[in-house]
């Protein structure tokens, strides 16, 4: 049996195995063991080779040089071992590569690319009211199991309520670090969001506060945010929140046009106090490269004027209002009292939060909040799946 090289940290399926296979022009032609057939294109190959001189041992990061063989590379021979890898010789001084089938497999971009993606994310409306994903915090501070659960719930809903959360402040840093760390800002490592008499936010008033997401005007804004409630004897403060993709998409169904005036043209975002200016241009609706909906960067007491050309102007307003509009149907919204001991986490790049204005004279409101990024979530999701028994494939962003 031949040894063959552990590709990376993530661990791969040994059920898959190569059956067969045969050089194309520029391919590698497989036939896998369940029937399915795949090419992998030689200086792909060439490039992944996971042996110990292309790629550290250590830490798997490649020290190939690609530069060092020519494009139009092509094996010297193709085989495959007795435990069903893929062995390629090369001419380059009979450079030997062996390739682990369910790391090929993970990798195989030939068939249904969108496959190794992130799963789509799971937009939801007011209908979750009824069935609010709900978590114990021990069983998120235990880790394993619990923790993994919750992180995916948070990376594929974009909500998840925790409850048990002990009332005493310093608990979103405490489930912060239990990912990784908190995302700092101007605002601190940790926010206490009470109505205060110098604010330099509406969120530090008793004000409603619309539905929007947290700092929109940082180049990176944060990917997730934890609200724990230590206190909540104010009258009125309800929270609101809803699935800004899925609003997005609705007015991608309803109104192209101004989907499309609102994912193409930025506007200035801004935050202002005595101390710090943060400005930053960026559209409202985010795409990625796949025209997929990536980012809401929706915050109507952060929008600075609004300043696109003047033949813009108009349609700019009828889509932002459009937007707004859409932002109050109560057909998206989950609406809660969030009550002393649980801690909303969300999204903050897809889910939008509110409050209800509350009275400030009726008894304390006090929340404590934090950010941790994306980063942090998909790369715990990643590691924490290393060791559990379905194996992972080796999924990016
Ligand atoms: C905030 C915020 C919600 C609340 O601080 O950004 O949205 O319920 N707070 O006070
Ligand atoms: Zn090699
Ligand atoms: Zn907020």
């Amino acid at each position: 049996m031949e040894t063959v090289p552990l590709a990376d940290f993530a661990p791969y399926s040994d059920d898959i195995r190569i059956a067969a296979v045969e050089p194309g022009d520029d391919e590698a032609l497989v036939t896998w063991n369940d029937g399915r057939r795949s090419s992998f294109h030689y200086l792909w190959l060439r490039d992944n080779c996971h042996c110990a001189d292309c790629k550290h041992p250590q830490t798997f990061e490649r020290t190939f040089d690609l530069l060092s063989v020519p494009e139009g590379i092509r094996p010297a021979e193709l085989s495959v071992t007795s435990n069903g890898a893929l062995r390629a010789v090369w001419p380059d001084g009979g450079h030997e590569s062996l390739y682990h089938p369910g790391w090929l497999d993970a990798h195989d971009y030939s068939s249904n690319p969108s496959a190794r993606l992130r799963p789509p994310p799971e937009l939801w409306d007011a209908a979750l009211n009824d069935m609010l994903p709900v978590v114990d915090y021990r069983d998120v501070m235990q880790g394993g199991a619990g923790l993994l659960h919750w992180l995916r719930l948070l990376r594929n809903k974009g909500f998840s309520l925790l409850r048990g959360v002990p009332t005493e402040p310093g608990q979103v840093q405490k489930v912060a670090e239990r990912v990784a760390f908190a995302r700092e800002t101007n605002f601190g490592r940790v926010f206490d969001v009470v109505a205060m008499p110098d604010p330099n936010s509406n969120a530090y008033t008793s004000l409603a506060l619309p539905l929007h997401v947290d700092l929109p005007t940082r180049e990176y804004q944060p990917g997730y945010q934890f609200l724990h409630c230590i206190q909540s004897e104010a009258e009125g403060g309800k929270s609101v929140l809803m699935d800004g993709f899925a609003m997005a998409e609705r007015l991608r169904r309803e109104d192209p046009a101004a989907f499309d005036v609102l994912a193409r043209e930025p506007i200035l975002l801004r935050f202002q106090d005595a101390d710090v200016d943060y400005r930053v241009r960026r559209p409202l609706i985010v795409l990625d490269a796949y025209g997929t909906v990536s980012e809401i960067r929706f915050s109507p007491f952060l929008a600075d004027a609004f300043d696109v050309t003047a033949e813009k102007m108009p349609a700019y307003y009828r889509a932002y209002r459009k937007l707004m509009t859409l932002s109050r149907d109560p057909a998206l919204q989950l609406r809660f009292r969030l009550k002393p001991g649980e801690m909303m986490t969300f999204d903050n790049r897809r889910v939008l939060h509110g409050r209800d204005a509350f009275e400030a004279g009726t008894g304390a409101r006090h929340l404590q909040g934090c950010y941790v990024d994306h980063d942090e979530v998909n790369s715990k999701i990643l590691f924490l799946e290393r060791t559990m028994p379905a194996p992972a494939v080796a999924a990016a962003e």
